[in-house]
């Protein structure tokens, strides 16, 4: 598993499943068919409501908790000093974990999360997790967080695909040393019979997915694909056997049109 190293020196894999829209048997089920196929990350929220699903199929899974990175995010209503530190000790008793690798703050609700990055650092700096970041943050979030920061975001995760490839941010993040993970990869599905990307999947012999995924490695972007499929899970995971072409890197990166599938971070209506 390619694994990219955060400001914070820590190594984090470049591809993890992403948990969204997982009832709880899908979730045990998928983590631990996700970790026989080699994933070592999983991504989860507490807004979810998968983290007990989460936390069993890593109990089951077979592989050492240490070898897993493990992400989860506290919700909009828990964000705050105090709120924020009570929303980390449930999403661990769910997960039935003792450390998190990553934790995030989901969304960049006006005026209050200033308050849950204090919390994010200090437990951070108690060694309850081991990278915090946020979510969906613009460049004028991040500018307001970092000015009053002890520790730097290490991970902003936002929605990024070839139709909203996020250029201006991602130069923004690389920066400032904050790794970009991309969220709704594969556009929630809707990008899978694009003519140019299927052309491109064609070429390789690899599904329209595959390409899309490969599009992110290769931009230093760290990707998180959603399936409760096994062939679909496996299929996400095979793509570090093949390389495009710098051409076909600039035609996806030309497919963008700023065009979003969730929530515009500006628009977020809390
Ligand atoms: N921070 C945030 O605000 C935020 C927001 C949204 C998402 N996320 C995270 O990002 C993860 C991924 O995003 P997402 O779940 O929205 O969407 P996604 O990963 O872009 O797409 C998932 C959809 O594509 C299908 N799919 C997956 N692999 C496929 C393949 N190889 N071929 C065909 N179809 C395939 C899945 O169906 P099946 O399951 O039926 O295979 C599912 O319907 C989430 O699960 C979550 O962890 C974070």
């Amino acid at each position: 598993m390619k694994k990219v190293t955060l400001h914070n020196g820590l190594a984090m894999p470049m591809l993890g499943l992403g948990v969204w829209k997982m009832e709880h048997e899908e979730a045990v089920q998928s983590v631990k068919t996700a970790v026989q196929l080699g994933y070592r990350a999983i991504d989860t929220a507490a807004i979810y409501k998968n983290e007990a699903g989460v936390g069993q199929g890593i109990k089951e899974c077979g592989i050492p908790r240490e070898e897993l990175f493990i992400t989860t995010k506290v919700w909009n209503d828990d964000l705050g000093y105090e709120e924020t530190l009570a929303a980390f000790e449930e999403s661990l008793k769910k997960l039935q974990l003792d450390y998190l690798d990553l934790y995030l703050i989901h969304w960049p609700v006006a005026g209050k999360y200033k308050d849950a990055w204090r919390a994010l650092e200090k437990l951070y700096k108690e060694k309850r997790v081991r990278a915090i970041g946020v979510c969906n943050f613009h460049q004028h979030h991040l500018e307001n967080v970092m000015a009053d920061a002890e520790i730097m975001p290490m991970i902003n995760q936002i929605e990024c695909h070839p139709l909203l490839s996020q250029h201006e941010l991602r130069e923004y993040c690389a920066s400032h040393n904050i790794q970009v993970e991309a969220w709704s990869p594969l556009g929630q599905g809707t990008l899978l019979e694009h003519p140019v990307l299927e052309e491109i999947a064609e070429t390789h012999n690899k599904s329209v997915a595959q390409v899309i995924l490969r599009w992110d490695i290769q931009n230093n972007i760290i990707t998180i694909p959603k399936s409760i499929k096994a062939h679909r899970i496996q299929e996400n995971g095979e793509i570090f056997d093949f390389e495009l072409s710098a051409n076909e890197m600039a035609r996806i990166n030309a497919l963008n049109k700023n065009e979003r599938v969730g929530s515009n971070p500006e628009k977020y209506d809390v």
